[in-house]
């Protein structure tokens, strides 16, 4: 079962001297139950092309497809509809709000889903904060607070998510957690995570592995035995 098909992406920002070519005819297709990383250098297009398959953003031409239904032809409304319904998002900056716990700040975004509580500390225990729900961001680890936006982006069960370099301010030991955090998750709801680096060591447990270069993809590759990720100890 195939998610996403990109035919022919470009992005281009700005016009004539200032113009930057940040993806350049792209083509891919992306499995479903895939844990799928994306491998690039600074500024060679990779948030570019998470935030054109989240719906955040459109391309300058090309197609993006999802099940069949092309997201690029899509209305600012139906975009901020399937961001709702289908994505989670991760990001290198874990944007909790300070005041609220961090119970508080999974609900906070799965009520624009669903009121469960029980889905917010389900989520929170996924990712091992068990514990920690009632502590606010001020009294945690940075790789448990990043760990409480992972729980966000997950309580409401997304087909898909989307990791734009969630380890990057992390130490690499706690990367690496966070890594096999996401990867259990994945294997566990068979849904699609694509997860950004540029952290080579980091494409090792994935399925599959996307080179870009300068907005344009430099080689796909299958890893057929992936790293099982391993019993987290937090
Ligand atoms: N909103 C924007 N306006 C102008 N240029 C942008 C914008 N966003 C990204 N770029 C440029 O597009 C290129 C790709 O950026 P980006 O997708 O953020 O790369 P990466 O995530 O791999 O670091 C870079 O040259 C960047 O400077
Ligand atoms: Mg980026």
């Amino acid at each position: 079962m195939t998610t996403f098909q990109i035919k022919n992406l470009s992005k281009i920002y700005g016009s004539d001297e200032s113009k930057v070519v940040a993806l350049d005819n792209v083509s891919l297709m992306i499995p479903k139950n895939r844990f799928l990383v994306i491998l690039g250098e600074s500024g060679s297009g990779k948030s570019t092309l998470l935030n054109m398959i989240g719906c955040m953003d459109k391309p300058t031409s090309g197609k993006i497809l999802f099940e069949g239904q092309d997201l690029t032809q899509l209305s600012k409304a139906q975009m901020t509809e399937f961001r709702k319904n289908k994505i989670g998002f991760v990001f290198q900056s874990y944007n909790l709000l300070p005041d609220l716990s961090a119970l508080e700040n999974v609900e906070f975004s799965t009520e624009l889903v669903s009121k469960s509580k029980n889905e917010a500390e389900q989520a929170l225990a996924a990712v091992g904060l068990k514990d920690r729900i009632t502590h606010f961001p001020g009294e945690l680890s940075g790789g448990e607070q990043q760990r409480v936006s992972i729980a966000r982006a997950i309580a409401k069960k997304p087909e898909i998510l989307l990791c734009d370099e969630p380890t990057g301010a992390l130490d690499f030991e706690t990367g690496i957690k966070i890594l096999e955090v996401l990867k259990e998750i994945q294997s566990a709801t068979e849904n699609t995570v694509i997860f950004i680096t540029h952290n080579k060591e980091i494409a090792k447990i994935a399925d599959t592995v996307i080179r870009l270069r300068s907005g344009k993809i430099l080689s796909i590759e299958e890893n057929l035995s992936p790293l099982a990720p391993t019993e987290v100890e937090w």
